[in-house]
């Protein structure tokens, strides 16, 4: 069922506001809250004093009004007598100083102690709770990030990561290349965590990208060994975590391999950017988190008001906000919204990071639009369930992420940003399109964007050759064949192990950060690139655009091989969104898949299938009104409306 959630604080509202809540929820149509989050002060009060039954309260008052509770760990949040019991269970700062009390997340999920008091609370919750049916899943922790801490515990835990990986000292100052700088290890010991102020573009890329790749395996140690609790403690209920596109990602790929749905805190910008250039669409993250267990997901967080808090107050959602981006996730394959949160606090770091209600409780103009997306929600449940088949696929990769962050390549260069331009390319298509881990098989699909395909992946290379090969359309871009598995740079003529497959050469590259050049088609267009060019040499492919300035005016830029039964092609520069719908708008023709050539400028569409019925989800993401033909159909839609418009097929 497509289902309408909050998140609700009990322990933040006088009790008394509790009933008058769950009734104004029910009547509004809410099926679902989420509660507990960050409460471990109130359900642990004491050293292994534990107090449900304030919480069990608020279930109950939920439970007989038909809705349902997913609970989260507290376990973000350690309450004062932990810290002052245990002061070393807080995170370490990279200037070895522990990070100062009175915000959250600041425990470390590697300290021993810490763990020790994190295992007994969620172990007990999930025991309380294993017999109320009125909680159907559970949360852990809250946006687990792969954080760098610096303590002693993450310093021996990381060393031994190392030695397991590695083996030897020899071979760890091998794969690092230690050499440079006298870097060469001859003790375990001598191993420490990116210390000091300098920016870690400083630090041997080797060694830092292993470094983030244990961040993110350590905190997925501890997600794993949340989830293991609860499922003995508290069977039969759906384990996740919620997740968001931050600065420390942890490898989602890996995170949810073992955890039984994902969830995604959607915020999506309330200002419009004023150019058409601007990749803003929430779109991109959302086909992205379908992509990681290639299922439905769930957004646990949804935009709900004004953001403010640690920035400056933005505008509130624009009308039709709140309604269109629920929509818009479930359109991309979400089953489940909760808006965050019910009512905006009135105390506390977030106040005025506003929820549904504002401060004074009256509902408003947001709420009574979230009221009507609730009935809409219960309208399109037939959907619920229907495939969203995508023949275009974007692939992703946690190694590249973390290698671009590691080391800018140029002023500008950001590794998302040619996915997410590839990505609205397809899109404005009326395409669906799957983002997905770069270890995905790739059958089914006839389109794979392959976009920086930067550290060595194993096995990607062979499988979009074997795709190639079998006639689909690969588009690799430039940066793609760069580092090996250690993120070492390879010697040889880039795009190195895609040279083949290409069939061109990288005789040299101009890393031009702001500036543009521009380049020139065979049909005479000529479109600026930015940032990046790979001045090529045609082995096998044809030739489809060159430089048309700069002192490697003439050279060739982008191209497309023929590949056994089908074609390679190569974007050698990072190009403005033009570019990119314009190979989409070619590769899209030669393929011969179902393209849409007229939707306006920022209206959406995924198509939705099931058995012999399909859907068409087309939602206005702009604060004007739109007109267009669909299908042989005038469509009119108003500024951030959904329309579910049913063809059969
Ligand atoms: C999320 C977080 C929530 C709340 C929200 C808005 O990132 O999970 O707890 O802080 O942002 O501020």
């Amino acid at each position: 069922m497509m289902k309408i959630g909050v998140d609700y604080y009990p322990e933040h509202w006088d009790i008394s506001l509790w009933a008058a809540d769950a009734d104004l929820m029910q009547q509004t149509g809410v099926k679902l809250v989420r509660l507990a989050e960050f409460a471990w002060c109130r359900l642990e009060p004491q050293d292994g004093v534990f107090d449900f039954a304030w919480l069990d309260e608020a279930i109950d008052l939920f439970a007989e009004r038909g809705i349902e509770v997913i609970l989260c760990t507290p376990t973000s949040c350690p309450p004062m007598w932990l810290y002052e019991k245990h002061p070393d269970i807080v995170h370490v700062e990279k200037d070895g100083t522990p990070t100062n009390l009175g915000i959250r997340s600041h425990r470390c999920v590697t300290n021993p102690t810490f763990l020790h008091y994190a295992d007994r609370i969620t172990i007990t919750m999930a025991r309380h709770y294993a017999d109320n049916p009125a909680v159907t899943g559970w949360q852990i922790d809250n946006e687990l990030e792969a954080y760098f801490c610096y303590c002693e515990h993450c310093i021996s835990k990381y060393r031994a990561w190392l030695q397991k990986k590695y083996g030897a000292i020899e071979n760890l100052n091998k794969a690092y290349g230690n050499v440079v700088w006298s870097g060469e290890y001859s003790a375990w010991s001598q191993v420490k965590p990116p210390y000091g102020s300098l920016p870690h573009a400083w630090q041997n890329p080797a060694y830092m990208l292993d470094f983030y790749r244990f961040c993110s395996d350590n905190v997925i140690d501890f997600s794993e060994r949340q989830a293991a609790q609860l499922r003995e403690h508290c069977p039969g209920r759906p384990v996740t975590t919620n997740v968001w596109f931050c600065e420390h990602m942890p490898d989602f790929y890996k995170q949810f391999a073992n955890l039984d749905f994902i969830s995604y805190d959607n915020y999506p910008a309330t200002r419009l950017p004023e150019d058409t250039e601007s990749c803003y669409s929430h779109a991109f993250h959302l086909d992205m988190m379908r992509g990681v267990k290639r299922r439905p997901f769930w957004i646990m967080e949804q935009l709900s008001g004004g953001k403010g808090c640690w920035a400056p107050m933005e505008k509130p959602p624009l009308p039709g906000m709140i309604k269109g981006y629920a929509l818009q996730a479930f359109a991309h394959g979400a089953d489940t919204v909760v808006h965050f949160r019910w009512r905006t606090s009135n105390i506390g770091a977030e106040m005025h990071w506003h929820g549904l209600l504002d401060h004074s409780n009256v509902p408003g103009r947001r709420f009574h639009e979230f009221a009507d997306l609730c009935k809409m929600a219960n309208q399109l449940e037939k959907w619920q369930g229907s495939e969203i088949r995508a023949d275009v696929a974007i692939l992703f990769s946690f190694d590249n992420e973390y290698a671009f962050k590691i080391q800018p390549q140029t002023e500008g260069y950001y590794y998302l940003e040619q996915l997410q331009r590839l990505h609205r390319a397809f899109t404005a298509l009326g395409l669906n399109v799957d983002i997905i881990g770069q270890h995905e098989k790739l059958d089914g699909y006839k389109i794979v964007c392959a976009p920086e395909m930067y550290v060595h992946g194993d096995g990607v290379a062979e499988r979009l050759e074997d795709f190639a090969r079998q006639g689909g359309t690969v588009i690799l871009t430039t940066r793609s064949g760069v580092k090996d598995a250690h993120n070492n740079t390879v010697m040889a003529q880039l795009p190195g192990i895609y040279r083949e497959m290409t069939g061109v050469h990288v005789v040299e590259y101009a890393p031009i950060g702001w500036e543009s050049v521009p380049v020139i088609f065979e049909d005479g267009k000529e479109l600026n690139v930015k940032q990046w060019c790979d001045i090529l040499e045609a082995d096998t492919a044809q030739v489809l655009a060159r430089y048309n300035g700069d002192y490697f005016a003439g050279a060739v830029a982008i191209t497309c091989n023929a590949y056994g039964k089908g074609q390679v092609y190569y974007i050698g520069a990072v190009g403005t969104q033009s570019l990119y719908d314009r190979m989409a708008r070619m590769t899209t023709e030669e393929a011969a898949l179902p393209v849409v050539f007229d939707l306006p400028e920022r209206v959406e569409m995924v198509t939705r299938t099931r058995d012999d019925e399909q859907a068409r989800f087309v939602f206005n993401n702009d604060d004007k009104p739109k007109a267009f033909q669909l299908d042989g159909r005038e469509i009119r839609l108003a500024p951030f409306e959904m329309r579910v418009i049913e063809t059969n097929y």
